[in-house]
């Protein structure tokens, strides 16, 4: 595999500790604060961020915008294989483009909500977007979170997080963005988020697993700042162990 070493334009920058980029793969079950965290990671580092969820309802909302049914696996894996589907970094956070046009603001809507884990399910799509996700994650320097970065779709990266916190933590900051006015329980949240990790570590198709390499990453009680500054420690630990070994 080419590396960055073989590139003499950016081989001298591999002698200032932490510069030599690498792949970071961030997983965790829902709530556990995985897209703002690797999005401030990605922002900290000067990497980019792939938000493999936001992949998975870019396909949901196009699939349902073109009338199929969330149960068709057929039609929405050929769908699927069609969609270009681009990851912009802005200064709002990342927008996703679909065929060129931006639906950032319509991934999570209700509907999207409600059908994202079926469409997430078929293996035809994610098997397209496993391969659009290794084709970002190329050229180094990608910060990228899901359920099955570490254990599948890059499991040479050369640092994975496993983020977690507690189903009451989880449950309660969602209480909080959702706000009081929504009618739901912190005690029925909580609940929620059981069953959805339960949901979740059993499928069949790519479970939520924690990749033995992986390094486990409890914030519950944890601030945000704490939690990227323990990562992107991690990252200019695991950058400069790769640097040396490919001198
Ligand atoms: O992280 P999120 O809520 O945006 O994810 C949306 C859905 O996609 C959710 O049902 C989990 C699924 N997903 C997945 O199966 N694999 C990934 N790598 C990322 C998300």
């Amino acid at each position: 595999m080419a590396c960055a070493a073989d590139r003499e334009d950016i081989a001298p920058l591999m002698d200032a500790p932490g510069s030599y980029r690498i792949n970071i793969a961030i997983d965790g079950p829902a709530g556990a604060g995985k897209s703002t965290v690797a999005r401030l990671v990605a922002d900290a580092l000067q990497y980019v961020y792939v938000d493999t969820g936001a992949m998975y309802r870019a396909v949901t909302l196009m699939a349902l915008e073109a009338g199929l049914s969330p149960e068709d696996g057929e039609a929405i894996g050929r769908l699927a294989q069609r969609l270009h589907i681009e990851l912009i970094p802005g200064p709002d956070g990342q927008r996703v483009l679909v065929d060129g046009r931006d639906v950032t603001d319509r991934l999570r809507t209700h509907e999207v909500n409600r059908a994202v884990a079926r469409v997430a399910g078929f293996g035809s799509v994610r098997q397209r977007m496993v391969e659009l996700q290794r084709a970002m994650a190329k050229g180094k320097g990608v910060v990228m979170d899901g359920r099955d970065i570490g254990t599948h779709v890059l499991p040479d990266a050369e640092l994975k997080v496993f983020l977690t916190a507690s189903p009451r933590e989880r449950a309660l900051r969602r209480y909080r963005q959702l706000g009081e006015g929504a009618g739901v329980s912190l005690e029925q949240l909580e609940r929620e988020m059981a069953e959805r990790d339960r949901l979740d570590e059993g499928r069949e198709i790519a479970p939520l697993l924690r990749a033995p390499d992986a390094r486990f990453l409890d914030t519950t009680g944890m601030g945000i700042d704490e939690v990227v500054a323990r990562i992107v420690e991690w990252s200019r630990e695991a950058a400069r162990t790769f640097s040396e070994k490919e001198k």
